[in-house]
């Protein structure tokens, strides 16, 4: 396949870029001027009838999907393939089965059109989003550092970004997710899935003291994160109640729950920004920088600490092939070359591998 760089490329010139990686399947076109020309998203309707991810349906599902929102953000774009410079896709990490999916037809596309093709980190991709245009932390100097929290139903991580290419993991889940957690106690709370937004608004009606719940490696001095024993607190809560108490109750736990995780989440923070003091800014991506609570508590903390606080939109927080599409773009800006070094699927791939 061939191999091109910045310099190689026409200018300006087009990515095609898709994301598979979970539940969402996404398409997206963007110039190198960073105009993006089109994209497509579809959330796959099976986790919220299943109770969650199913890998080997969201992998069917993406089968379903690929071809047609791909040639529907073509269309959008008013574009065709031969048009197109570059194809990108997420090859990880995430569930293989979707992977496979969206990079072999990414790949195909790349090859049967004798165009190159660049194999996106999706962690990358995230970390990276907070750089998307229009953003507050890229200008013609270059790059603000900044600390992420990066915080989604698939991801619990704190990275370090200095510059494209030059990432600092800090700390990360040692079992749950934050967004799993919140799911998984909607789930007990017996609200319908994702569950993170229906027990934010639950909360709102609740006393967030009223469960003295625990906070998992709050204190420690490291920046990993542990939300387990938190679900678990929350089912012993739970289960000896009537449904008559657990109506009553529930708005009520859910505070507790969102205020518990809301502290963790600071916290954890707190000691990333002493393990990384080059930031000068400190982001949130992931679906659940889409919780208010959370968010108001960061952007509190940044301020605190001198630091400006940047979210990117939530459509580009959550799971969708703009990431991507600019993932590959500020990856070539900043000198590498569209070279597949990684093996093809990669359901785990450290970031720090992504360091020029
Ligand atoms: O980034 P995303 O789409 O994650 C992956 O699919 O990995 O985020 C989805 C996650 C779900 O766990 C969802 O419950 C959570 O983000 N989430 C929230 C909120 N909105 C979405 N969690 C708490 N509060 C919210 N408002
Ligand atoms: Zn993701």
């Amino acid at each position: 396949m061939t191999e091109k760089s910045l310099k190689t490329l026409p200018q300006p010139f087009k990515i095609l870029a898709l994301e598979s990686s979970c539940d969402d399947t996404g398409c997206a076109i963007l110039s190198s001027d960073g105009t993006l020309l089109a994209q497509k998203l579809h959330s796959q309707e099976e986790p919220s009838q299943l109770g969650g991810v199913v890998p080997e349906v969201a992998a069917r599902a993406h089968l379903r999907h690929i071809s047609e929102i791909t040639q529907k953000t073509l269309k959008e774009a008013g574009l065709e393939l031969k048009d197109i410079d570059v194809f990108a896709a997420s090859t990880g990490p995430g569930l293989i089965g979707g992977l496979i999916v969206g990079a072999n037809f990414a790949q195909g596309l790349a090859l049967s059109t004798g165009k190159p093709f660049m194999a996106i980190n999706h962690i990358e991709a995230h970390s990276l989003s907070p750089l998307i245009s229009p953003s507050p932390l890229r200008s013609e100097k270059g790059v603000t550092p900044y600390l992420l929290l990066l915080a989604s139903g698939g991801h619990c991580q704190l990275i370090g970004v200095k510059n494209v290419g030059n990432y600092t993991y800090l700390g990360g889940t040692l079992d749950d997710s934050c967004g799993e957690a919140f799911d998984k106690t909607a789930k007990a709370l017996g609200l319908g899935w994702p569950g993170g937004p229906k027990l934010e608004k639950l909360a709102q009606g609740g006393n967030p003291k009223a469960y003295a719940l625990p906070r998992p490696l709050m204190g420690r001095d490291h920046c990993d994160f542990s939300f387990s024993g938190l679900k678990t607190a929350v089912l012993r809560v739970i289960q000896p109640l009537s449904p008559e108490g657990l109506e009553k109750e529930s708005p009520n736990i859910a505070a507790s729950f969102q205020k518990a995780v809301t502290d963790i989440l600071k916290d954890r923070v707190e000691h990333a920004i002493k393990r990384f003091p080059q930031a000068q800014a400190l982001c949130v991506a992931g679906g659940v920088a889409a919780n208010q609570s959370v968010r108001s508590t960061l952007e509190a903390l940044a301020s605190k600490e001198g630091m400006q606080f940047y979210a990117p939109p939530i459509k580009l927080c959550t799971d969708n092939a703009v990431m991507i599409a600019w993932a590959a773009l500020l990856r070539l800006e900043t000198g590498a070359s569209t070279k597949v070094s990684a093996p093809m699927i990669r359901p785990r791939w450290p970031l720090s591998e992504m360091n020029f």
